[in-house]
This record gives structure tokens, sequence and C-alpha cells, in this order.
């Protein structure tokens, strides 16, 4: 056994005994696809290295639930593996069967789309970049799957309009509306899995055609994302405020306690958020300077007036700055608990009806008034 070999059956036994691999088919086919195959050409260390197949640690890096960024462009991550876990979670979302027809919109790697082949569907996917598409396409022929994935290079947003009829379609970059074109080429009964930004993440929703005007929009999945190109990143009029980083907050005047102790895990800090943005337009992602609002960021009410606005960190405490600091952090209270009145909904039981935003020529549809299940 290769030293690859037993470092994948770790990974998936890892990812199993976590609880983030379902069915029989996705550990099949976690275990036989060879993820080094499709990051030969290295991956952002995250520590100033790039790290290519001779670099001792590639190996072991390559076989971790993290997503491997393969290319940046001035500065920013532009392509990548996304996180195993995710994609593990939104293959298991698309409940495919032997024979589905899927469409990809991001390529990336080309690993996402080797697991689904690898699992009997019929995989077409298309990507932005000409360089993604050509080294996808080696990695595929070389690991047999070229047959099995049709690698298109173009603009997400058209789809492929002449092999329409798809079972699935499954978006891999974040974008802040779903194409109509995808729609129109799903199956009747069909739907489409999309990291739609919502209050500065990219949580992915589920989204089923449903006729003209009445596409249906689903929480499904926690999740994050990088940012599409083109049309599928239009900001719109009434749209969160984009997310803010490190720094764009002055420190806080205003503090308010934790409510929870410990503080809510992750996904259930995530529930929280999304909620916050489904009854607040102002809520975004956005971090404070290092030391205060909690460290990395989080669900924040920004008031883009002023340069200020209110943080809600995960143990329900509340930080505020700006010249409303003491408003903001009222209305950041009242949505936190009126979440909890509300019986702490989670992602999932939130759903919005699409209508379209952006340019008038290429128009995306975005979800609107989100309803509580
Ligand atoms: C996160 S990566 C995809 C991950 C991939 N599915 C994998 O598992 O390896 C996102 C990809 O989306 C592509 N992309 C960005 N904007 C796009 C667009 N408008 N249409 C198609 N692809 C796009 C990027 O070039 C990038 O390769």
């Amino acid at each position: 056994m290769t030293s690859a070999d037993e470092l994948r059956s770790r990974y998936v036994e890892e990812l199993r005994r976590d609880g983030l691999l379902g069915g029989d088919d996705l550990v099949r086919a976690f275990g036989m696809v060879p993820r080094e195959e499709f990051v030969a050409s290295g991956f952002d260390g995250g520590d100033g290295r790039w790290i290519g197949p001779d670099d001792p640690d590639f190996l072991s890096l390559v076989y971790r639930n993290h997503p491997l960024v393969t290319k940046v462009a001035d500065g920013v991550p532009v392509s990548s593996s996304s996180q195993p876990s995710l994609m593990a979670a939104m293959i298991e979302s698309l409940e495919l069967r032997p024979g589905s027809r899927v469409l990809e919109i991001g390529v990336g790697t080309g690993y996402n789309a080797a697991l689904m082949a690898t699992m009997g569907a019929r995989v077409t996917t298309m990507d932005i970049a000409p360089d993604v598409v050509e080294r996808a396409e080696v990695a595929l022929r070389r690991v047999g799957l070229a047959g099995a994935v049709d690698v298109r290079l173009g603009d997400g947003y058209l789809g492929v309009p002449a092999d329409a009829g798809y079972d699935r379609v499954v978006v891999t970059v974040g974008v802040t509306g779903v194409s109509p074109r995808w729609l129109d080429q799903l199956t009747p009964d069909g739907y489409l899995l999309a990291p739609v930004e919502h209050a500065g993440n990219h949580p992915v929703l589920r989204i089923r055609p449903g006729g003209p005007g009445m596409a249906e929009a689903r929480g499904e999945l926690r999740a994050g994302f990088m940012s599409a190109a083109g049309p599928l990143a239009a900001r719109y009029p009434g749209a969160h405020p984009a997310p803010r980083r490190t720094g764009a907050l002055p420190p806080p005047t205003v503090r308010h306690p934790h409510r929870w102790h410990p503080p809510l895990d992750v996904f259930r800090y995530h529930d929280l958020w999304f909620a916050v943005g489904a009854w607040d337009r102002r809520t975004t992602f956005a971090a404070g300077p290092a030391g205060g609002w909690g460290g990395p960021g989080g669900c924040t009410l920004l008031d883009e007036l002023h340069g200020g606005g209110a943080g809600l960190l995960a143990d329900g405490s509340v930080q505020a700055a700006g010249p409303s600091a003491a408003r903001y952090a009222a209305d950041v209270l009242a949505l936190r608990d009126r979440w909890v009145a509300r019986g702490e909904p989670l992602i999932s039981d939130w759903t919005a009806r699409l209508v379209p935003a952006g340019d008038p020529d290429q128009p995306i549809l975005v979800p609107s008034g989100w309803i509580q299940r």
C-alpha cells in the first residue's frame, strides 16, 4: 500500500468517524478518488509556502478536512478544492442515483466532479478560467475519468443549454443570486444547490423551479465559498452589505454581556446569524480591530452611513461602535431574543421566493421575503 493510499484510508475513516460522510456510495467514492492528482500544481500552504508534490508535507496536507487554494490572483483566492466535509454534505444533498445528470458550476480542481462521477452520475462541469479547465481535464484523464466528466469552458451563468435536462445543478462558487438559465435547464422535478450570499455568508440554498415567477429557495447548509466572477456576483439594491474584513470597524464603545455559556457551537451560531439576516438587511460579516469584537469577526449589523455598527458573538454578547452604537446594540439584542422566542430556527427552517435582480440583460434570481416554515 502506498503512503497516499494509507493516508486516503485514514482520511475517509476520520471523516466517517466525525459523522461527515453519509452513505456507502459516498464513502466508496472518497476512498477511490486520489485527491492528490487534482492538486498536482500545488496549493497555498497558508504560511507563505506553495506546496507542490515534492514537498514532504504534500500528501499529509492533501488528506485533511481542509479546502486547498490552488489559484490566487492579486492576493485573492480564485480557485480551490473545497473543504471535503462540505463537498460530502452537498453531494449528499443532491441525492444522486446512478445515471443522474448533473451540471456543476465551477470545476476548480475537478475533484468534486470526479467524486460525483465515481458515484455513477453523468457530470457536465464548467469553469470561467481556461487554465483551471485545462488542469482539471489533465487530472480527470490521469485518473481515468475523462470519459465520465464533460468539462466546458465558459461563464457558468449560461449553463449548457444544448444539453438541458439536468436532474441537478450544483454551484460550487459563491453567487449573489442564481441564473434563470439553470432553472430552465433542469428537468421538471430537478433542483439546484447554490451558495447564495446572505448576510455576509454563503449558505447553500436548495432551489426548485416551480414555474414562472414561482421558484422557491430553502436554506440547506452552512457554508463558506469564494465569490464568482461575472453577473453571478452582481450587487443589487436592497442586498446585504458586502462583507468587511479585519479592521473595518472602530473599537467597541458599548458592550452587553453574554447570554449563553458555553457559547453556541458553529452550527447554531450560523442558524442564529441566518435568522438575523432574514429579519434585517443591515446584517453582514464584519471584523473589528484585533482584540476587539471577539477575534475573527462574525454577524454584524453594519452602520454603513457612519462606519460603525453592532456585532453579535457566539455567546450572545454584543459589542457596538460608531455614533449610533447604543441603538445598533439594542437592535441586535432584540434580534437575538427574537430568534430564541421563535424556537431557535435552523437554516433549513427558512424559505423564500426568488425575484429578478441585477443587470436586466443578465438577471439573477435572489431570495426575497424569508419566511420561517
Ligand atoms: C471553489 S472553486 C470550485 C471547487 C471545485 N468544484 C472542486 O471541488 O475542486 C470555484 C471555481 O469557480 C470558478 N468560477 C468563478 N466564477 C465563475 C463563473 N462565473 N462561471 C464558472 N466558473 C466560475 C473559479 O474559476 C473556480 O475554479
